[in-house]
């Protein structure tokens, strides 16, 4: 490949055949499998999108029914599993104890038939299952409490909450939270994904391919946005201090959080579904304290920079969301990751029907034929 033809970030290149998930960035448009996020949003729950992403088709209510049932009975995670999570730094990020508890999957399950569709089906269902139950023991554990036992009764976004919060949801802060799993469970060839893939690519088993995946959305640059949106609106404190602060930033060249996307132009169609879940939420429960500057920030950014195609993202107002919810902030990443299981898992699946390795070229930019000194001359 000639250095010419490189692109940092493999931008524009494209990685994949896929027919999972489509994003029109100048239209705001959405689809998984071809549906409208807004439909799916309002009609479907996290599990049917799940079932949808991963087998490409709505279940019908048998199929729904029994990829249902699975799940609920497959939530408990292993005794020694979450003996090895007590053992965690308290102080440890929760996408690492996440990453660390997802790999230590394979190790109770690896046998890898990556040719027989029931070693999928069964991969599939104990990953959704028992993420979420993951992630609620670590935040219990790490204050040295122990993990809370999924109930068999709850559905599957009413028993995270319920493990996470220690208390049976209200059934509108279930059904938000169901609605931002669907929200956040595909999006196309991002950096997760592609990670995703690559590790498919070598025929490893699926705990890798989910941890490998869970390690690129820890980044800042992916997952960590909606934590730094609740973090800039408290430090803007009053909504008369959101024009100097936006103007400051533009001017420094720095970026306002929650806004801009490499693929949308318009804003974000999830964050538009996210307002409303926002706005559902805080009028049954109270406004969060800084929703008032959010909207603000909204109001300001998109006036000022509007027309460079700057417009609130995902991220804007998921924050607001899972802080209403009881979840805690260093645990936003955490929600993100329980959600995108279904699309990595998706991108598995069609990775493995038409495998070839990941290999791309570098572009050497090295010396040749460097003299080799001694230790001694060194
Ligand atoms: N605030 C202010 N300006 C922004 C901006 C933001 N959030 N996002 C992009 N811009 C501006 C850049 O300053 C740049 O302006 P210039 O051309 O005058 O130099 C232009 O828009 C292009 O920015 P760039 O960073 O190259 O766009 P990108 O496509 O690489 O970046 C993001 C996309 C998401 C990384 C970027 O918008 C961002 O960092 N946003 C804030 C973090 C965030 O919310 N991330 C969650 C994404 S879902």
């Amino acid at each position: 490949m000639e250095a010419t033809n490189f692109k940092p970030g493999l931008e524009g290149i494209p990685a994949a055949k896929s027919e999972i998930c489509y994003v029109d960035g100048e239209q705001g448009i959405l689809q998984y499998r071809g549906i409208p996020i807004e439909a799916l949003a309002e009609h479907s729950s996290f599990l049917e999108t799940t079932y949808l992403l991963i087998w490409g088709d709505l279940p019908n209510q048998k199929e729904l029914a029994d990829f249902e049932y699975q799940i609920y009975h497959h939530r408990r995670v292993k005794s020694k599993i979450r003996d090895m999570m007590k053992w965690f730094p308290e102080a440890g990020h929760p996408m690492d104890a996440l990453q660390a508890a997802a790999a230590s999957l394979g190790l109770f399950h690896s046998r890898r038939v990556l040719d027989d569709p029931e070693y999928i089906r069964k991969a599939v269902v104990r990953l959704i299952a028992k993420i979420p139950t993951m992630v609620a023991a670590f935040k219990l554990m790490r204050k040295g409490n122990d993990p809370i036992t999924p109930r068999d009764d709850l559905n599957y976004a009413a028993n995270f909450l319920y493990m996470l919060t220690e208390q049976e949801p209200d059934p509108l802060a279930a059904r938000v939270f169901d609605v931002c799993l669907i929200l956040h469970a595909e999006h196309g060839m991002n950096a997760s994904t592609f990670s995703s893939r690559v590790t498919a690519s070598t025929l490893t088993d699926p705990y890798s391919v989910i941890a490998s995946a869970v390690g690129t959305l820890a980044g800042p640059l992916h997952g960590g946005a909606s934590e730094e949106v609740v973090d800039m609106l408290e430090k803007i404190g009053s909504c008369d201090n959101v024009e100097p602060y936006i103007e400051h930033r533009i001017a420094n060249g720095e970026k306002i959080m929650g806004f801009g996307h490499r693929v949308y132009r318009v804003k974000d169609p999830r964050a538009t579904i996210l307002q409303n879940l926002a706005d559902q939420l805080f009028n049954k429960f109270g406004a969060d304290p800084v929703y008032d500057i959010a909207l603000e920030v909204e109001r300001v950014t998109t006036e000022k920079l509007g027309n460079k195609g700057i417009y609130p993202n995902v991220e804007f107002y998921s924050g607001m969301v899972f802080r209403q919810l009881g979840i805690p902030r260093d645990m936003f990443s955490t929600i993100f990751a329980i959600a995108r299981v279904a699309g990595w898992l998706a991108h598995w699946k069609e990775q493995l029907a038409v495998n070839r390795i990941y290999r791309p070229k570098q572009v050497y930019t090295g010396g040749h034929h460097d003299p080799y000194l001694p230790l001694d001359q060194r």
